[in-house]
């Protein structure tokens, strides 16, 4: 099961978690390693809100 969510993200270079493992969900904390999976960076110039939906586990996310 997925769900959306909203993030508020400063610009930079941010990884987002794609296996569903990250216990730092939904952001990459590594657990990927074992996994065929890879995380999807995301690069900001400026700091913006970013939706994303259907690309996380949605029981690693935070309530
Ligand atoms: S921990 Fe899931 S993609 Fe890195």
């Amino acid at each position: 099961m997925s769900r959306s969510l909203t993030l508020q993200l400063d610009a930079g270079t941010h990884y987002l978690c794609t296996c569903g493992g990250s216990k730092n969900a939904p952001y990459c904390d590594g657990s990927h390693k074992a996994t065929p999976f890879q995380p999807l960076a995301l690069e900001l110039t400026e700091p913006k809100e970013v939706e994303i939906s259907g690309m996380v586990n949605a029981q690693s996310l935070p309530a």
